[in-house]
């Protein structure tokens, strides 16, 4: 019995043969699957990357780069609204790709794209949002490539505090890092670096193809040759360096800490007169067509200067604000930025204001112009803001820099260059 008890029976022995034969069958089928869709998964990925190469846009649109890169889908808000008060035509007005008014696309957040389904009144548009793809959007409509490829030059270490294009396209950005790097935009890649400032570099102007002028708060205004990457030339001030102009007859303007604006003779390196009028540091300057010069302070007031003769001319005011930026438009207007989080635009012909453009929610840091009339603002609250001047209304809202926008440049071929306090610098299409 107890044999019998010890001994397995036949088939019992063969259930558990059978068992681990099941198991190893169970096993080697697992396996074969796990290996299937592997390789299901390998042709799929290499199949769908031919396809994307093969697809006709890629053909077609060779202007725009819609390489294919991994989606990453971004949070996305599943309602925008956009009003269209003079072309109705302009789906949604957020981005004028759409033919029959059924599709409406809208960038967020990191330069992603999303679109869907548009309804529509004679007066505002709602979108529908799914998912934010980062890299690549194809119009049903017009099989046409609709990404616009958006750089980020990364390699600051500090805020990007102004930007410059260069007569050969390429980009000057300085920063609070103390550096100025020069890259090629149409490659994003990093061509020189400049290396001397002592402190924040806050201000860049061109002066020929082969140097460029960077005023900085480490007191001095140094004279950069390009093609030697290096320093050329070094104006010392008695204060920090806020901002630079160049003027019509050579010479250059620089504001500081101290109140002042200095007209500097560059090619012996002296001062030639003094503009006292602010009674706070001077953050911002800009050129009219007239020669004039223009300059805003911490004090809240734009000055108009002439600066041949060293004349006040005229005053503008805007009670307890920082003014932080000031552009021309082409139409001759003058555009002011402010720590009140508005952007005034001047009648500089009776001195009186002709728009409020209201939008950002923080201080207004900085502005550009474009060439087709908008203006794009940069702002303490991270988001970049392009305007239609004339209606002042939004084209567009760029959100994508994390922190303060504190330069932005309107590029020779319409798009937007910005830096931020993120440490970024972000290049913009927005010639869609
Ligand atoms: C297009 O973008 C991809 C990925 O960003 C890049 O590898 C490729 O060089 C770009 N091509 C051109 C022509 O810019
Ligand atoms: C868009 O959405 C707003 C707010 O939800 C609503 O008031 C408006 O009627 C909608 N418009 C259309 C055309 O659907
Ligand atoms: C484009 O067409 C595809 C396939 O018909 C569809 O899945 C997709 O939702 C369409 N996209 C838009 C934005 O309408
Ligand atoms: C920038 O790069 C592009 C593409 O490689 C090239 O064609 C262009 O000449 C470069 N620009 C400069 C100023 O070197
Ligand atoms: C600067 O000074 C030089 C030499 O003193 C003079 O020749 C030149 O005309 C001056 N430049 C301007 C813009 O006044
Ligand atoms: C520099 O040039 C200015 C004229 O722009 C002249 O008044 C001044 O004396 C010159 N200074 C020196 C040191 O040569
Ligand atoms: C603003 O400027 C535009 C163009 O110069 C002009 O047509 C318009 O009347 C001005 N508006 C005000 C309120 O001054
Ligand atoms: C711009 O977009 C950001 C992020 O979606 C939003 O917080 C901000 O209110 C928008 N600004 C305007 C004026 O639409």
């Amino acid at each position: 019995m107890a044999k019998k008890t010890n001994q397995v029976p036949e088939a019992d022995r063969h259930q558990i043969n059978s068992s681990s034969k099941v198991k190893v069958i169970l096993f080697v089928s697992l396996v074969i699957f796990l290996l299937l869709i592997t390789l299901v998964y390998v042709i799929w990925i290499v199949y769908s990357n031919q396809s994307s190469k093969a697809k006709p846009w890629h053909v077609e649109f060779k202007e725009l780069n819609c390489s294919f890169e991994p989606y990453e889908r971004q949070e996305c808000s599943s309602l925008l609204q956009a009003n269209f008060p003079s072309n109705e035509d302009r789906i949604c007005a957020l981005n004028d790709y759409d033919l029959d008014n059924t599709v409406c696309g809208y960038y967020c957040k990191h330069t992603g794209y999303d679109s869907g389904q548009c309804t529509k009144d004679s007066t505002s548009c709602n979108c529908t949002l799914d998912n934010c793809f980062d890299t690549q959007f194809r119009d049903n409509v017009t099989n046409k490539c609709t990404q616009k490829p958006v750089f980020t030059l990364a390699k600051h270490e500090s805020t990007v505090l102004s930007l410059l294009e260069l007569e050969n396209g390429n980009l000057a950005s300085s920063s609070a890092d103390f550096m100025i790097y020069i890259w090629n935009i149409t490659e994003g890649s990093l061509k020189k670096t400049l290396k001397g400032h002592e402190y924040e570099v806050v201000s860049m102007v061109s002066l020929s193809s082969n140097a460029l002028i960077s005023g900085s708060r480490d007191r001095t205004i140094r004279i950069w040759d390009l093609e030697k990457e290096s320093q050329a030339k070094k104006m010392t001030y008695t204060d920090e360096i806020l901002c630079l102009t160049l003027l019509n007859n050579g010479e250059l303007a620089s504001g500081s800490l101290d109140k002042a604006i200095t007209i500097w003779n560059i090619s012996n390196g002296s001062v030639v007169r003094s503009l006292n009028g602010h009674k706070d540091m001077v953050l911002t300057m800009t050129l009219l067509s007239t020669g004039d010069l223009v300059s805003g302070s911490a004090d809240s007031q734009i000055l108009i200067w002439n600066s041949e003769t060293g004349e006040l001319k005229s005053k503008l005011e805007v009670t307890y604000n920082w003014i932080l930026s000031l552009v021309v438009l082409n139409d001759g207007r003058l555009v002011s930025g402010s720590s009140d989080q508005v952007i005034r635009i001047w009648d500089l012909e009776n001195g009186k204001l002709n728009k409020t453009l209201v939008g950002h929610d923080h201080s207004v840091r900085a502005l550009t112009t474009f060439a087709n009339g908008n203006l794009a603002s940069g702002s303490q609250d991270s988001h970049i803001l392009i305007w239609d001047t004339k209606q002042g209304s939004i084209v567009k809202n760029l959100t994508g820099h994390t922190e303060t926008i504190c330069s932005l440049l309107g590029l020779r071929n319409g798009n937007l260059a910005s830096g931020s306090a993120d440490t970024l610098i972000k290049l913009w299409n927005l010639n869609l």
